[in-house]
């Protein structure tokens, strides 16, 4: 099992079933915060976060990319993974959240530089794209942070709880990537 290292203090580790326990528990303890921008975690149960381990598992398997555990100090607060990864096009889309806790320290920031460092230097990708609703502010800044253009608006685009709310689609392409890349994350 390969670690992605982003710096002294963010690490990222492809999920194995020894993390389903702590990852349920903190999505349970923060489910009404989470559930704000993921409607998923609502009712998110033991067993769904079981079953997404094994989504995750079985998609590294077929080459198409993985969910990470994000450590930060050594415990794990958050998830990150790539989408499919579309090799024909060689281009993929990132996922994340983090717990309330230890948001507004970059943590996230770092997470997603070590996984665009892996997908541009190590797998090849060509283009990598974040979505996020219009009104999650936060999730924008990630990927503005780091330099992602916003391509455009898809309108209605998912089921918000009680309405459907607009995503704008954020894309970052290799050789934008090479330009800012400190290239600081490794992976042993
Ligand atoms: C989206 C989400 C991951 C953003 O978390 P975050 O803590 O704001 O993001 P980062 O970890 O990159 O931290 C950025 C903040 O740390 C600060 N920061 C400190 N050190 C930093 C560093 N080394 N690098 C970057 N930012 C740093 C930034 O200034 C910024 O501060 P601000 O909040 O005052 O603007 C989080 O809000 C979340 O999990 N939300 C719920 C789930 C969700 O919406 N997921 C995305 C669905 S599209």
């Amino acid at each position: 099992m390969f670690e992605l290292v982003a710096d002294e203090e963010v690490r990222l580790r492809p999920l194995s079933y020894r993390e389903v326990p702590e990852l349920y528990r903190l999505t349970d303890l923060y489910r009404d915060h989470l559930s704000t921008w993921l409607p998923w975690v609502r009712r998110h149960t033991l067993t769904d976060t079981y079953a997404f381990v094994d989504h995750s598992i079985a998609q590294q398997r077929r080459n198409e990319g993985f969910q990470a555990g994000i450590f930060y100090r050594h415990a794990i607060v958050g998830v990150i993974g790539y989408h499919k990864i579309d090799w024909d096009n060689r281009k993929t889309s990132l996922g994340y959240w983090l717990i309330p806790t230890v948001q507004g320290r970059g943590v996230m920031s770092r997470a997603c530089s070590a996984m665009l460092d892996y997908a541009f230097f190590h797998l090849g990708l060509n283009r990598m794209e974040i979505r996020a609703a219009k009104d999650n502010i936060r999730s924008r800044r990630v990927a503005e942070r780091l330099g992602f253009t916003q391509e455009g608006i898809i309108r209605q685009a998912e089921w918000l709880h009680d309405r459907f709310v607009d995503h704008v689609v954020y894309g970052l392409l290799a050789r934008e990537w090479e330009q800012r890349s400190d290239r600081r994350a490794f992976f042993a």
